[in-house]
């Protein structure tokens, strides 16, 4: 039978490259032996060891004497936690953190500036959707240290609570609900990173060490904004907005060495999602959990975090107006029914 497009996407062609349990693949020459492990061993294994992996990480220097805004920044388990810790990893000169939660930021700054200490860290509680608030911090941080060179627009939340009136319907309202939460959620507090954060980026400052304009906007989107099921209306549409906002802001800032760029996380074990979590823990479906990604896992909270970060430094200096995907190959695929391993 010839073979065509459509059988390199067939499920029975995907089945047959998969290996069998246990069984020798073969990959060309080499042949990898069999690894005694289950799927699950496989999985677990994977995970602990990107844990340890990021736990023993060296300092670098990819962001060293930068100056940057990282919102979305409230609990321990977050991506924008875990982005400040790395870019103090790598090197940064002053963060500026802002959530609506402040409780952990103290603590956040504290440890950063306990491990780092030529590192400057300020905290703000604030909204992210708040115009006032995101000129006060760009302000700030243009008057303290006279240049900024990263904005990572992290904040989000999944589900904007329609509200509902006593006797209203509740599918209409939902539905208005949701459409007035939009106002409220992700796209809005990109659009204020992209609109004023792009100004202070486009600022030299001899000085201060930044003879040309130019910097990095990172918007955090989600797998949600490109495809369906992987949340409400509001929540993927506003994602989808957001991955707009990279590609229009790419060419409406051309010229000013200015990139944009959007993250698409899939399911990511944050905050966010700890209810699944939890809810999948308790009643000991864990391991099914990110299962539908060729990785068979979620990812953690760093894994992303590490894409902002490059996305932020010079090493990604050809990279602009693109949605990248961390989603353990989640939206790589065509839909398929996966044959039993
Ligand atoms: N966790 C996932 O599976 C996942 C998947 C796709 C996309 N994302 C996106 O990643 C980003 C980070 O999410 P997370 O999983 O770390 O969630 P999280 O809930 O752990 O952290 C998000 C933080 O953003 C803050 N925040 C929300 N809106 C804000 C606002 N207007 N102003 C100030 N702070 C605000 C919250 O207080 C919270 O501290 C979000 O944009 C989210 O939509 C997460």
């Amino acid at each position: 039978m010839q073979s065509t497009d459509l059988h390199a996407f067939s499920p029975i062609h995907a089945v047959a490259l998969r290996p069998k349990q246990n069984s020798e693949v073969a990959f060309g020459a080499v042949s990898a032996s069999k690894s005694g492990l289950t799927t699950q061993e496989v999985r677990d294994k994977s995970l602990a060891g990107v844990k340890d992996r990021q736990a023993n990480r060296e300092t670098g220097g990819r962001m060293k004497g930068k100056v940057g805004i990282i919102t979305g920044v409230g609990p321990v388990a977050g991506i924008g936690t875990a982005a400040a810790r790395i870019y103090a990893r790598e090197g940064a000169s002053h963060l500026y953190l802002l959530d609506f939660q402040g409780e952990q930021l103290p603590q956040l700054a504290a440890e950063l500036q306990q491990h780092y200490p030529t590192l400057k860290v300020t905290w703000t509680q604030g909204d992210a959707a708040s115009d006032e608030h995101i000129q006060k911090i760009i302000k700030q941080a243009m008057e303290e240290e006279g240049r900024l060179d990263f904005f990572f627009a992290n904040a989000g939340i999944s589900i904007p609570k329609p509200k509902l009136k006593e006797g209203d319907d509740p599918a209409i309202a939902g539905l208005k609900g949701m459409a007035k939460g939009m106002s409220g959620t992700d796209a809005e507090d990109v659009f204020l990173a992209v609109k004023y954060a792009s100004a202070a980026l486009a600022r030299v400052n001899p000085a201060k060490g930044k003879t040309i304009p130019g910097g990095s906007l990172v918007l955090t989107a989600s797998v949600a904004g490109k495809l369906a099921n992987a949340g409400p209306i509001p929540y993927s549409a506003s994602k989808a907005a957001v991955i707009s906002m990279a590609q229009t802001a790419a060419y409406e800032l051309t010229g000013q060495n200015i990139r944009v760029n959007a993250i698409c996380p899939g399911l990511i074990q944050t905050d966010m999602t700890k209810l699944a979590f939890d809810y999948a823990r308790a009643t000991g479906k864990e391991h099914r959990m990110g299962t539908l990604n060729p990785l068979l896992r979620q990812g953690l909270p760093h894994e992303v975090a590490e894409l902002a970060v490059w996305l932020s430094s010079d090493e990604s200096s050809y990279v602009n107006g693109q949605a990248l995907s961390v989603d353990g190959g989640l939206t790589g695929s065509m839909p398929y029914i996966r044959a039993k391993m």
